[in-house]
């Protein structure tokens, strides 16, 4: 697939990636630099409204654009840059305040999810809610529709916050003439349930994840702590309902996939050894671009550098944009 179509993402900086997130949807994204032209930010000034505290949203910012550089997303393709180095984003974040309905930010999944809360805990229903969360929606419209993005591919969560930005282009476009483009949520395949290592989908808050590039010791015991039942080597198992093969799919070649389903179901291996040959297969994956991590989050001049370039790119589009915007609204 190779057409001119803008793919454009942002990733919040408050966390580090785990494998889950990678699978979810990093790694597509990655996939699809290889053939599109493709802006991904790191979203610092929406990371804001829950995180105060400078040192940590930096160093998730280095983080995420280390881990985004030494996975593979293709730089020839791809503009990756910080969100806050963006002048023009807080321009565009203002003109869209003035054509942005209140009701509109009202019906925000996130936000009446906060009111709920409040609402079963008898607080205010004000309670937590600041006004960048409560603007949110706009600041991401601004995101997309500063660098015309066509496709934007977010996880379910976050469909209604693309619609929002295509509302609120719409309704910008008939004030005040064609300005922006359209754009299009794309929510990735079905890849099936990432699971943890407790069996549950694999999640911060359930604190079962496994970190993407944990030194290797580390990633072992991570993998030999899976929760499995009890059944002994020679039992037949449903690969389909254990967490080491449901993790192998992913990280393991066609033929040795089918290997290992076929001794689940044969009974012809004990979850030890499943264990040791999914820590192989995940560490054998990752240890090339684990490298390139560590050696990146080691050299944060270079991270500076290669963000400071997309910023320099992110700035001409953006800089377009909105002086043709200012013009329309302000004359
Ligand atoms: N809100 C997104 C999230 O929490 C991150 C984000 C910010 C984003 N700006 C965006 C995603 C623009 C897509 C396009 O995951």
């Amino acid at each position: 697939m190779s057409d001119d179509k803008i793919i454009l993402t942002g990733i919040k900086p408050t966390g580090i990636p785990h494998i889950g997130n990678y699978l979810g949807a990093l790694k597509s994204l990655i996939e699809k630099s290889q053939t599109n032209k493709t802006i991904v930010f790191i979203a610092d000034l929406h990371a804001l409204n829950s995180i105060h505290n400078a040192a940590e949203i930096k160093q998730h910012t280095y983080e995420i654009a280390a881990l985004l550089v030494s996975l593979g997303l293709n730089m020839d393709n791809a503009i990756l840059f910080r969100q806050s180095d963006i002048d023009a984003i807080y321009k565009l974040n203002t003109f869209l305040m003035n054509v942005t309905p209140k009701g509109l930010m009202n019906r925000a999944h996130s936000y009446k999810a906060i009111l709920e809360k409040n609402a079963t805990t008898g607080d205010d229903p004000d309670n937590g809610v600041n006004m960048g969360l409560y603007t949110y929606p706009i600041l991401m419209s601004a995101d997309i529709l500063l660098y015309n993005a066509d496709i934007v591919p977010v996880g379910s969560d976050q469909k209604q916050h693309v619609e929002f930005a295509r509302d609120i282009a719409e309704y910008f476009n008939r004030t005040y003439g064609n300005m922006f483009r359209l754009p299009e949520p794309q929510i990735g395949r079905d890849i099936g349930l990432i699971p943890g290592l407790d069996g549950r989908k694999m999640s911060k808050s359930y604190d079962n994840t496994i970190p993407l590039f944990a030194p290797e010791n580390e990633l072992k015991k991570k993998i030999m702590r899976i929760i499995t039942d009890s059944k002994l080597p020679n039992e037949p198992k449903n690969p389909d309902e254990s967490t080491i093969y449901l993790l192998y799919k992913h990280f393991a070649t066609d033929a040795d996939i089918a290997n290992m389903r076929d001794m689940f179901e044969k009974g012809k291996i004990g979850y030890g050894d499943a264990k040791k040959m999914l820590f192989d297969a995940i560490n054998s994956y990752l240890a090339e671009p684990r490298k390139k991590y560590e050696y990146l989050m080691s050299h944060t001049d270079e991270l500076d550098k290669i963000l400071a370039n997309g910023a320099n790119m992110a700035d001409k589009i953006a800089n377009k944009t909105i002086e043709r915007v200012k013009h329309a609204m302000l004359g």
